[in-house]
């Protein structure tokens, strides 16, 4: 497949969120444990956070585990900590060589304290890159977000920083976990469901939805491109006459 020519017009989405799925059927395809899938959907997210920040996107959002995924099997959630104890402790040196910014949405006291340091010392060490945001949702779940921002405002409010009537879109964002990160432009979710399972649900409002075959640790950069390509042909009106 040939690279993406600037020159083609084609319009590189600012922010992409990607739904990771498919790792376990991946692994039951192959008669292997669910944790090789897991391993190789670990090694998809390099690919992917490489192929982003070539493609010049600006803003990558990966779904990583659910705040619903806390329902698995103990040795399945113990194996999916260990990767990512690996990836953080592997993976940011080359993040932060490469200007990408990492910053984790989601319930991390959740995640254990060996973990949440972890993310403290890489979100703190890639502060101040700007080439491509990087973004991991980790035990997150888009009603707790919203949940935990009413609470948030309800505070304030209490607190006499502002009126009920101060309450809008813009305040009320400000008080989501991805404050300060755009909506994103295009969501993939790979493995052939077509649900959003709780990702970004204030965020996706107006989000183009693209949803793949592909098993995400077979997600290859072409399917990046491919992807973007296909957002590059949509005709986003939101809500206006064309
Ligand atoms: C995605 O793959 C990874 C996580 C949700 C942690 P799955 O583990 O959901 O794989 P499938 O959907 O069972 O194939
Ligand atoms: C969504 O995948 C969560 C992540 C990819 C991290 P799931 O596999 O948990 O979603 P469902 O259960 O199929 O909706
Ligand atoms: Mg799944």
């Amino acid at each position: 497949m040939e690279a993406l020519p600037s020159s083609a017009g084609v319009a590189v989405p600012v922010h992409v969120a990607i739904i990771m799925d498919g790792n376990g059927r991946w692994a039951k395809a192959r008669g292997l444990p669910r944790t090789i899938g897991h391993q190789r959907g670990a090694e998809a997210v390099r690919r992917t956070v490489r192929g982003a920040a070539e493609l010049g996107i600006g803003y990558l959002t990966l779904f990583g585990f659910s705040s619903e995924n806390w329902k698995r099997p103990a040795a399945e959630i113990d194996d999916l900590m260990g990767l990512l104890r690996l990836y953080l402790r592997g993976e940011i040196a080359e993040l932060d060589r490469n200007g990408v910014r990492l910053r984790v949405v989601g319930e991390r006291e959740r995640l254990g304290p060996e973990i949440v340091r972890l993310i403290e010392d890489a979100e703190e060490r890639t502060r101040s890159n700007a080439r491509l945001n990087l973004t991991v949702a980790l035990s997150y779940g888009g009603r707790a977000e919203i949940a935990r921002a009413a609470r948030l405002i309800a505070a304030a409010v209490k607190a006499g920083e502002f009126e009920v009537e101060d309450i809008d879109e813009t305040c009320f964002a400000r008080y989501l976990l991805t404050a300060g990160i755009p909506d994103p432009d295009l969501l993939i979710r790979t493995s052939g469901e077509q649900r959003i399972s709780n990702f970004l649900l204030w965020q996706s409002a107006y989000t183009e939805l693209l949803f793949l075959d592909r098993l995400w640790p077979d997600f290859s950069k072409d399917d990046l491109e491919d992807a973007v390509r296909e957002f590059s042909r949509r005709d986003r009106r939101y809500g206006a006459s064309a």
